[in-house]
């Protein structure tokens, strides 16, 4: 494939398809590159919109269960706005979603700190916590039943209106048994929950 950057938009782009272009008569196409050096990244990452809210019983965030071994029990829904309901087709037959959603009231990141319960600082990448760089959180609910573009789900940990960037199908392929849950070990026998 050629190599010449090109830039459409802000998104730099590579040159035609030259192997597209030996192999058949299809016109060539342009190809949006994939790899970015870091402050390249920095620049043209793609901006986020909600395909959705979640509607959930939290309005405040001393609302939402919290610390070692907690477990979430609420029930909310997740409404799709309706340009990406079609996106819902078939999502019926899974028992579990990823959900993908904005940490919208959070104000600025901290790198180390300590999660509620623990007096020890943690790497914000070893935690959960709502202060992040990104302020992008993953949550897996049950998927109860779908109405329409609402997903009635149980396990709901973000407040009420929280906008939603993305649901996935939850798999995970990992046996049980392999997964180190690091600090949060400790934290849950320290607090009984395991
Ligand atoms: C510890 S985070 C975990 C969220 C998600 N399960 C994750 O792992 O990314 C959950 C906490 O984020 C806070 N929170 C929930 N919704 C929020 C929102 N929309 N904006 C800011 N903080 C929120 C609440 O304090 C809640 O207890």
């Amino acid at each position: 494939m050629l190599k010449a950057d090109g830039v459409a938009g802000s998104y730099p782009i590579t040159d035609l398809d030259a192997e597209h272009t030996e192999k058949t008569s299809a016109p060539p196409r342009l190809r949006v590159k994939t790899s970015y050096s870091a402050p390249m990244m920095n620049d043209i990452l793609f901006t986020p919109r909600a395909i959705g809210f979640a509607r959930t019983p939290f309005k405040d965030t001393a609302q939402v269960p919290k610390g070692p071994g907690t477990k979430h029990e609420a029930d909310g829904t997740l409404e799709i706005l309706p340009e990406f309901a079609q996106g819902l087709k078939d999502i019926e037959g899974f028992s579990h979603l990823f959900v993908i959603w904005v940490f919208d009231r959070s104000d600025g990141y901290d790198l180390l700190g300590a999660p509620p319960g623990e007096t020890v600082p943690h790497g914000v990448f070893a935690t959960r916590s709502p202060r992040r760089p990104n302020p992008i959180a993953l949550t897996v609910v049950e998927l109860l039943r779908r109405e329409g573009a609402t997903l009635h789900v149980h396990g709901v940990d973000m407040l009420d209106n929280t906008p939603i960037l993305d649901i996935k199908p939850y798999m995970s392929s990992i046996p049980i048994e392999t997964l180190r849950r690091g600090w949060l070990e400790d934290a849950e026998q320290r607090a009984g929950k395991r």
